[in-house]
């Protein structure tokens, strides 16, 4: 089998169908005439090549040799500005074109859809002249890839909004103007590589207070003051930590190759024009940003020359927290048994320095200590760059310890400590919690759920992947109302750090709040852990090199594997199957058989509340990135998994990855199993399926298509609400989150006798021996 083969297969921005017709050209097993004359199918009389060019049509032929379909090539490839010579068969020709960007692998990515574009028009024409004889210009097939390439593109990157007539002027411009993609940036908005090196004399930047956290506060906002004697517009202030930014500190890649400038990237960026409408006259500003705590000093530099062609004009003096090292940011998460608390962080100390462990108890009663494991990574065990390269940054420490044999909902203090060689300790401040119910347990149980929540900078400074404003209002709601917030679930899409690691100190801060006080659950999602060549489902490079590690890391979850992120928890009258789409999940493998020993092995007489949930959508979704493709879901997802839900009857389904709202009706195969819309009474017969990926990365535009089974659709930020009165009465509610206010619910009252009839296909089949 070929090479090209997998780097070409499950490009995201791919069609289905245009990832199968690649996946026969790759195995020789498209129908072309040689191929038939092979399988006996047609004699040798019909060979010849559909455009009549005279010769034979074999494979390599039709899409690379033929005189009439071979100028197709030419055209394309003058259109995006490379000149090139193209060899003749598959394997080559694929690997040549792909490579025209040179190493870029996201640039390579776009050239294979383009590359796609083509064969796939080719083969269309070849058919319409063999079968309808009738055939198109060349320029007008060359008009049908650009066509084709402008809706694959619009239709898997939500931020890709140029009009067909600049995409046709400019392709490379769009194309390598990244900021519309979700996955990684090859071309950051910052050029760091070609950052150069001017201080003048005359400009000066100045940071105060110099010392940070005197408090114990884990988050501070500085001052920035800055002179510039050649101000202009696009000058920009960037954030670096540690202190030291220079080149001496790149790691080398190869000894004859001058390190440049900067080797890693701000953590964040400001123009200096940013509240200073004068700065460009006066050539001076000042800033306010607000700096977290992250194990390592920080300076800043004043850049003149744009994002484009940096040139550092002054560095700022050095600033630090009291304790870089201090724990920070603690989370809690469920363990592997129901009254089991884990307790993650970060820190600076690493084993050798200090011994970490959990100071804890009931509150008002006795503590005691419970040691915490550590963990950490380097470069070498990420997948690939921007996270190897300009995104690396030193995670630290991560701890984890269990807090076990919990009373069912007992409130519980808790603090974390590092005892240092030297005897004296450290500690966070203290954080309480309220320990899980017991399964099957009657009390008020309530639970929040969203996707796709990232994080965003509340200083208004930009950072790269900044595109997930709505997480600030999300968060904020989440918080207002953690009174009456159990336990949350981030069902995917966690940081969006995408490769720049230090994002999720950033992310990890903002959620500080809610994740040390009620468990913080998350599943993993494209963000986190698509990388080609990985082993994650889906080859794109979402993950922008992190390939999981961070999210793993990061986040404690009770899987068995925490590389294979799927889990179930037991809450009270709740059962929820966590699945992980970035798996394969079809029958047969690992996956399906933990989602049906999941969803099988639930009392439901003691947990009636059975939840499914997965970050891509599996089930039923409006979104116009899935409607493009011709269906409403992933492929291969409902396929796969509807016979399980229905059978052990799951009453909510529950995804993220589509950045909207949307519920269906209860529904199985395609139809709905009830007309009701508020008010469900008794067995539901299907599934009601949600979409809550509105957390807070950009929106995801709806299909005017209107389907059957949808009942409600908002393109807005916002996430559910699940709440389980008793064993016969849940709540679910879709709050905004600009506002908080509940826009869509419905409620399911019902018995246990209900879960026990049978409805279609959800009763294990009778012997019908006769
Ligand atoms: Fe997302
Ligand atoms: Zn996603």
């Amino acid at each position: 089998m070929s090479t090209s083969y997998n780097r070409f297969l499950r490009v995201k921005s791919i069609p289905l169908k245009v990832n199968l017709f690649m996946w026969r050209l790759f195995l020789n097993r498209l129908p072309t005439k040689d191929n038939l004359h092979r399988r006996g199918v047609l004699d040798a009389s019909g060979l010849l090549c559909a455009t009549s060019c005279g010769q034979e049509e074999t494979l390599d032929h039709l899409f690379f040799q033929c005189n009439m379909y071979g100028r197709i090539w030419p055209l394309i490839s003058g259109w995006l500005g490379f000149e090139a010579v193209f060899p003749g068969s598959v394997d080559l020709h694929s690997t040549h074109f792909s490579g025209l960007g040179g190493a870029s692998k996201s640039c390579n990515v776009l050239l294979i859809s383009i590359w796609a574009a083509v064969l796939f028009t080719i083969w269309k024409d070849r058919n319409n002249r063999i079968f309808k004889n009738s055939h198109a210009t060349i320029e007008a097939l060359v008009e049908q890839v650009k066509f084709h390439i402008f809706w694959w593109l619009k239709s898997s990157f939500i931020l890709f909004d140029f009009d067909y007539s600049v995409w046709r002027a400019n392709p490379l411009n769009c194309l390598l103007q990244r900021t519309w993609s979700h996955g990684n940036h090859p071309l950051s908005k910052v050029s760091i590589h070609k950052a150069t090196l001017s201080l003048l004399d005359l400009a000066h930047i100045r940071v105060s207070p110099s010392l940070l956290g005197l408090k114990g506060q884990t988050s501070e906002w500085v001052t920035v003051e800055y002179t510039s004697p050649i101000p202009s517009i696009d000058d920009w202030i960037g954030v670096f930590s540690p202190a030291n930014f220079s080149g001496s500190t790149c790691p080398k890649e190869n000894g004859r190759v001058y390190p440049p400038l900067l080797c890693s990237a701000p953590i964040k960026f400001q123009y200096a024009s940013y509240l200073n409408p004068q700065y460009n006259i006066t050539g001076k500003g000042i800033l306010k940003l607000l700096l977290i705590n992250q194990r390592s000093d920080f300076s800043f530099g004043l850049f003149s020359g744009g994002l484009s062609n940096p040139k550092l004009v002054a560095v700022s003096n050095k600033i630090a927290f009291a304790n870089p090292n201090a724990p920070v940011y603690p989370r809690l998460a469920l363990g592997k048994s129901w009254n089991e608390m884990t307790v993650t962080w970060t820190s600076g100390y690493g084993i050798t320095d200090a011994e970490p462990f959990v100071e804890w108890g009931p509150k008002g009663a006795d503590r005691v200590h419970s040691p915490a494991g550590t963990l950490t990574f380097t470069r070498d065990s990420l997948c690939g760059a921007p996270a190897t390269s300009v995104g690396w940054r030193d995670p630290g420490y991560i701890h984890t310890s269990y807090l076990k044999e919990l009373w069912p909902n007992r409130i519980y203090e808790y603090k974390i400590g590092h005892k240092l060689k030297n005897g004296t300790y450290i500690w966070s401040k203290q954080y309480q919690f309220r320990a899980a119910p017991f399964p099957g347990q009657k009390s008020l149980q309530r639970v929040a759920i969203f996707g796709d929540m990232g994080k965003d900078e509340v200083d208004g400074s930009n950072e790269y992947n900044n595109f997930q404003h709505g997480s600030i209002n999300t968060t904020k709601k989440l918080i207002q109302d953690l009174e009456n917030i159990d336990l949350v679930f981030h069902i995917g899409d966690i940081s969006y750090a995408n490769g720049y690691l230090s994002q999720w100190d950033q992310f990890t801060a903002q959620v500080e709040p809610i994740a040390s006080a009620v468990p913080y659950m998350i599943a993993s999602g494209n963000h986190e852990r698509d990388w080609p060549g990985s082993g994650s489902f889906y080859g794109n490079m979402d993950s922008g090199g992190e390939c999981g590690v961070l999210a793993e890391t990061m986040f404690y979850v009770p899987a068995s594997n925490r590389a294979k992120f799927w889990y179930l928890i037991d809450y009270g009258m709740f059962r929820f199957c966590v699945a992980d789409t970035e798996h394969d999940w079809r029958e047969g493998t690992e996956q399906y058989k933990f989602i049906e020993h999941c969803l099988a092995s639930v009392d439901r007489q003691k947990q009636p509340w059975l939840i499914f949930l997965a970050h891509r959508v599996l089930g039923y979704s409006s979104c116009i990135c899935y409607a493009e493709e011709g269906s409403f879901a992933e492929p291969m997802g409902r396929e796969s998994l509807q016979k399980l839900w229905q059978k052990y009857k799951v009453d909510i389904a529950i995804y993220g990855h589509v950045h909207n709202y949307e519920r269906t009706c209860p529904i199985y195969q395609n139809i709905c199993t009830s007309e009701e819309i508020h008010n469900y009474k008794g067995a539901l017969n299907g599934t009601i399926h949600i979409v809550a990926g509105g957390g807070g990365a950009s929106l995801s535009t709806f299909t005017s298509l209107k389907t059957k089974w949808s009942i409600f659709k908002d393109y807005d930020y916002g996430f559910v609400n699940l709440t389980a009165f008793d064993h016969s009465n849940l709540l679910f509610e879709y709050k905004k989150s600009r506002d908080g206010k509940v826009y869509d619910s419905f409620k399911i009252s019902r018995d246990y006798r209900d879960n026990l009839a049978c409805t279609m296909d959800s009763c294990p089949s009778a012997t019908m021996a006769s």
